[in-house]
C-alpha cells in the first residue's frame, strides 16, 4: 500500500469513528428511553379527567401536585419541552404547550421572586425551542413583575416577603437567598427582547451584591443574606434550608455554580465566571466518591444521611456549561461522573416505579421536614437539561 492510501484509510477511519461518537451516546440514549416511559405515565396522571395538574413529587405511594403559584410549578412544563428537544417527537411539544399555558397567570405574580424559574423554564423554553411568538410578552410581563421586588437602596431583588409564613418568624427585613441567582436569566432575556436596559441593570446589581455578600473565603455560599432595604447594610447571614448558618447547603452551592456561570454567559463579566469557577473548585473538593452530594456538605451525620440528587443534577448541568465556556476537562469529567451515578440503580428509578419521576433521593428542605429523600420535579428537569448539554458537546 502506498502512503497516500494509508493516509486516506486513516482519515476515513477517524471520520467514521467521530461520526459514530457523535451519533451514539449510550448514556443519553438509555436515559431518554427511560424518561420516555416514566414521563408518559406521569403525564397521563397529570392530565387524568378534566383537570390539568402539576406533579411535584411522589410520597407514600401518591404523586403530589402543586398550585400554579408554587415555586416548582414551571419544571414539569420545562421537562416536557426538554423531552421534545431530546426526541423531536411532537407529542411532547403539544403537551408542553398545554402545561406551559396553564401558568399564564404567573406573569403577574409579585409576592415572591421565583417567577424566573417558573416562567423561564416553561414559556422561556417554549420560545427557545418552538419559537412561539406570543410567549415573548409573557416573559416581558414577568420581568416587570420580578422587577417590582428590586430594593433600590440595597441593590437587590428581595427573595421572600416577610409578612407571612415561616419567613415572618425569622425577623428578616429583606432576605435574599442564593437561589435568586437563578431568577436573573429572565431579566437578561427581557433586555435582549425589549432593548430596555433596566432589567439588565437590576440583574447585574443583584449579582454584584450577591458576589460581594453571599460568599465565605472558601467560596462556599450562605443560603440567606438579610439586608436593610434602605441602606443596603447586611443584617444577617444565615440559613433556611441548610444544616446551620455556617454550613454549605448543597443545593445552594448548585444554584451559585449555575447562576454565576449563566450571568457570565449573558454579560461577559469575568468576575461572574471567576466566582462560578471558585464555587466549582469548592464543590469538586468536597464531593463524595460517586459525585452525588449529601444534602448539606457539612451535615454532621455524613455518611449516614441523605443524598440530594437534585443538587447533583443542577451541578451536572452547570459543569457542562462551564466546560463549554472554559474547556476545562475536569468540569466535564465531574459532570460525566454525576450523570453516570444518577443513571445507576442507586438513583434512577426502575421503569414503572417512583410515581413516574425519573430520579429518586432528593431533599427539599430537611429543616422544614419537607420532601426528604423523595423524587422532585426539578431534579428531573435539570437531569434532562444536563443530558441535552452533554449531547450538544459532542
Ligand atoms: N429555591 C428553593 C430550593 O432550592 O429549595
Amino acid at each position: 500500500m502506498n502512503i497516500s492510501i494509508i493516509n486516506y484509510i486513516a482519515v476515513v477511519t477517524a471520520v467514521v469513528s467521530q461520526l459514530a461518537c457523535h451519533k451514539s451516546d449510550r448514556l443519553v440514549e438509555d436515559n431518554v428511553e427511560n424518561a420516555r416511559v416514566q414521563l408518559s405515565s406521569l403525564l397521563a396522571l397529570s392530565e387524568e379527567g378534566d383537570t390539568l395538574r402539576i406533579p411535584s413529587t411522589f410520597k407514600a405511594g401518591e404523586v403530589e401536585f402543586v398550585p400554579e403559584d408554587d415555586w416548582v410549578s414551571g419544571f414539569f412544563a420545562g421537562t416536557l419541552w426538554y423531552m421534545y428537544e431530546l426526541t423531536a417527537d411532537e407529542m411532547w411539544a403539544d403537551h408542553a404547550r398545554v402545561h406551559t399555558e396553564k401558568l399564564d397567570s404567573i406573569q403577574y405574580l409579585t409576592w415572591h421572586h421565583d417567577v424566573g424559574f417558573m416562567v423561564f423554564d416553561s414559556f422561556g423554553n417554549g420560545l427557545r425551542i418552538k419559537n412561539i411568538p406570543e410567549y415573548r410578552d409573557k416573559i416581558l410581563t414577568t420581568a416587570h413583575s420580578l422587577s417590582t421586588r428590586f430594593r433600590t437602596g440595597a441593590g437587590v431583588l428581595q427573595s421572600w416577603n416577610v409578612d407571612r409564613g415561616w419567613q415572618a418568624e425569622r425577623g428578616w427585613k429583606c432576605p435574599v437567598i442564593i437561589d435568586n441567582m437563578m431568577n436573573l436569566e429572565i431579566l437578561f432575556n427581557a433586555t435582549r427582547m425589549s432593548g430596555d436596559s433596566t432589567f439588565f441593570k437590576i440583574a447585574v446589581s443583584h449579582a454584584d451584591r450577591t458576589l460581594e455578600n453571599h460568599f465565605r473565603p472558601d467560596a462556599s455560599s450562605y443560603h440567606v443574606v438579610d439586608y436593610d432595604p434602605e441602606t443596603g447594610e447586611v443584617l444577617h447571614r444565615c440559613t433556611a434550608q441548610g444544616y446551620a448558618d455556617e454550613s454549605a447547603w448543597a443545593r445552594g452551592q448548585a444554584w451559585a455554580l449555575y447562576g454565576f456561570a449563566t450571568a457570565y454567559s449573558y454579560t461577559g463579566f469575568e468576575r461572574y465566571l471567576e466566582q462560578s469557577e471558585k464555587v466549582a473548585a469548592y464543590i469538586i473538593g468536597r464531593l463524595p466518591e460517586d459525585g452525588v452530594p449529601y444534602w448539606d456538605f457539612d451535615a454532621p451525620d455524613i455518611p449516614d444521611t441523605y443524598r440530594d440528587a437534585s443538587s447533583a443534577a443542577i451541578m451536572a448541568s452547570a459543569f457542562y456549561h462551564l466546560y463549554s465556556i472554559t474547556g476545562t476537562i475536569q468540569y466535564r469529567q465531574t459532570a460525566d461522573k454525576m450523570l453516570s451515578s444518577l443513571s445507576s440503580p442507586a438513583y434512577r428509578a426502575e421503569p414503572g416505579t417512583n410515581g413516574g419521576f425519573i430520579l429518586m433521593h432528593s431533599v427539599g428542605s430537611l429543616p422544614h421536614g419537607s420532601n426528604i429523600d423523595v423524587p422532585l420535579n426539578y431534579a428531573d428537569y435539570y437531569f434532562l437539561e444536563a443530558l441535552i448539554r452533554r449531547s450538544k458537546l459532542k
